[in-house]
């Protein structure tokens, strides 16, 4: 690995996004948004008009999509795939659910392997995921598992999609999480759970900037930065 990397795992809602872009803003880090690429096999797979249980099949569209995440001069967060602007689609929650059923297979984890290893360059990474710390970058610089109550998860994703489709409810958004969630934490590759030595933080109550100091704090002490 050649540069230092602070993985950063947890579940649906946990504010990891966020998070993991304002730590990476703030130490001029590149960050990668994991989840992204699996949303991307999800929306790639249904663009080609397959059923979510066919997409997993098609490890070819984890090799060779082209992926690009870019940033606006306005500071916009920009999601291309093979050359689309494809945010708001790989943003939705049923590509969300799509991605996690097809996240899943073992095959799909591992055609996306080398692509998320890749962005680990200087001057750092701020990984975003499930399995980060677990999987991917194992000998991560440091570890951070973030949660928070499944009952405030739920309602600050139902108030982040809130802001973009009024006619979401909060009972669907409970039902997602909790579904997600356990599909997450319970396949029998990359589970979603802590590496033996992840911080963890327990986000329930806390401000986001709160948590941002917290992680800021953490890579003080293992002097990744100052
Ligand atoms: O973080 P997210 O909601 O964008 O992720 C979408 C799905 O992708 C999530 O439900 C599970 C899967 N995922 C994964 O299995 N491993 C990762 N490192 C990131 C996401």
């Amino acid at each position: 690995m050649n540069a230092p990397v602070v993985a950063v795992d947890g579940p649906s809602g946990s504010g990891k996004g966020t998070v993991c872009r304002r730590v990476a803003r703030r130490q001029s880090w590149h960050l990668l948004d994991s989840g992204a690429l699996y949303r991307l096999v999800a929306l790639s797979g249904q663009l080609a008009g397959l059923a979510a249980d066919d997409i997993a099949g098609h490890v070819a569209l984890g090799r060779s999509m082209r992926a690009e995440f870019r940033v606006t001069p306005a500071g916009d967060e920009r999601i291309e795939l093979d050359g689309r602007d494809v945010t708001r689609l790989a943003r939705a929650e049923e590509i969300g659910q799509c991605a996690s059923r097809v996240a899943s297979w073992p095959e799909v984890r591992s055609a996306l392997l080398e692509r998320q290893r890749a962005f680990a360059v200087p001057p750092g990474l701020i990984a975003d995921g499930r399995d980060m710390g677990t999987v991917v970058f194992t000998s991560a610089a440091l570890k951070i598992f973030l949660t928070a109550s499944p009952k405030e998860r739920i309602l600050r994703r139902y108030n982040q999609l809130k802001d973009k489709d009024s006619g979401v409810s909060l009972d669907a958004v409970s039902r997602e999480i909790v579904e997600r969630d356990l599909r997450d934490s319970t396949r029998g590759v990359a589970p979603l759970r802590p590496s033996s030595d992840a911080f963890v933080i327990d986000s329930t109550g806390m401000a986001v900037d709160a948590v941002v100091e917290r992680v800021i704090e953490l890579g003080r002490a293992r002097a990744l930065w100052r």
